[in-house]
């Protein structure tokens, strides 16, 4: 029998692939307020309700006896935080992670997953690796180290329901266009070229990311669903263990797109915590799980320059600052 899995944040760029993915692997309901998301990321086969994750009701609306819990619902970037966005950028998180770990293991879930971020490495020395100690640079990596935090303690008064969440690196691929100006640079690039605009790079263009296809993603995730395993309360990193420059994904994309853009460098505008560099250590979800990248860089943004929907591209943050 498949699986009943409940996915928060459906309709957001990881969820909607995820559940389009696996829609045939498992029985999934899609939870989603749409603050961000977009239904029309979904396939229509897939049950989507329409709810908040931070509302006990509406979680009941989706159903119960769910055999695992996806917890990708949150507020979920750094700039989403600052001004107007600091209280309801926690409230969101903070609230829906509660919310929904709870409701999880009252429905009998067995596995509750859920999204933490590489942000909270911050400028750490590299490779990344779970075992580090990190400092989160910023409100949004903040929020995630609460989840982490929280899961632990939670796993150790309710060892019942296993508990995973996931470090993603710079997840890029189809499905962003709702986030605009929140999307991957990757995307945010494509969106710019694709109408002849040159993107906007802060600094020398020489930071560098480890660029995860969310097909990879996708795959990390499935894995630790789909284990047999009993393995508690763990945390790995999702990426490539590879990584490139900004100049590196402006060059493939204009390559993809046979154009030659020049992009605008400005003075970075972010006065603290920015991140450098960032390529992960994938070897304890290779070890514990099999997880292997397959999306190289170069099919990735090939195959996303040839998929654009113009009429759902947004303002992207280049659109703000040329
Ligand atoms: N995209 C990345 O590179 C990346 C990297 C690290 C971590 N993450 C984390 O992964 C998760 C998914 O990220 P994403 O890139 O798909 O972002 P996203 O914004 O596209 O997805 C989040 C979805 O949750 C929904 N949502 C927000 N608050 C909600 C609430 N209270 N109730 C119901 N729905 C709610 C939004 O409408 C959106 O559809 C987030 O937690 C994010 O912090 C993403």
């Amino acid at each position: 029998m498949k699986k009943k899995v409940l996915v928060t944040g459906g309709a957001g760029f990881i969820g909607s692939n995820f559940c389009n993915i696996n829609q045939n692997k498992f029985d999934i309901v899609a939870l989603d307020n749409l603050f961000l998301g977009d239904k029309e990321n979904l396939d229509p086969s897939i049950t989507f309700v329409k709810g908040d994750a931070c509302q006990r009701e509406d979680l009941t609306r989706c159903g119960d006896e769910f055999d695992a819990v996806l917890h990708l619902a949150g507020t979920s970037s750094a700039p989403m935080f600052n001004d107007d966005g600091f209280v309801n950028g926690y409230v969101n998180s903070i609230k829906s992670f509660v919310q929904v770990l709870e409701f999880a293991r009252k429905s009998g879930a067995k596995k509750f997953l859920y999204a933490s971020t590489s942000s909270l490495y911050g400028n750490n020395p590299m490779p990344l690796i779970e075992t580090q100690v990190v400092n989160p640079p910023n409100h949004y990596a903040v929020t995630k180290i609460c989840y982490e935090h929280c899961a632990e303690c939670y796993y150790r008064v309710y060892p019942e329901m296993d508990i995973t969440g996931f470090r993603f690196m710079s997840v890029y691929g189809p499905n962003e266009e709702a986030k605009g100006q929140f999307a991957n640079m990757i995307s945010q690039f494509i969106w710019d070229m694709v109408r002849d605009l040159p993107p906007v790079i802060y600094g020398t263009g020489e930071q560098f990311r480890d660029f995860t296809n969310v097909r990879d993603v996708v795959q990390g995730i499935t894995l630790a669903l789909e284990s047999e395993k009993k393995w508690g309360n763990k945390v790995y990193n999702i990426g490539t263990g590879k990584s490139s420059s900004f100049n590196d994904i402006l060059q493939e994309i204009n390559t993809a797109l046979g154009k030659s853009i020049e992009p605008i460098y400005i003075k970075n505008p972010v006065k603290e915590g920015y991140v450098k560099g960032q390529h992960a250590d994938i070897t304890r979800i290779s070890r514990d799980l099999g997880y292997i990248p397959k999306i190289t860089l170069k099919a990735g943004i090939y195959e996303q320059t040839q998929n654009i929907n113009r009429n759902k591209i947004r303002e992207t943050s280049s659109d703000y600052l040329r």
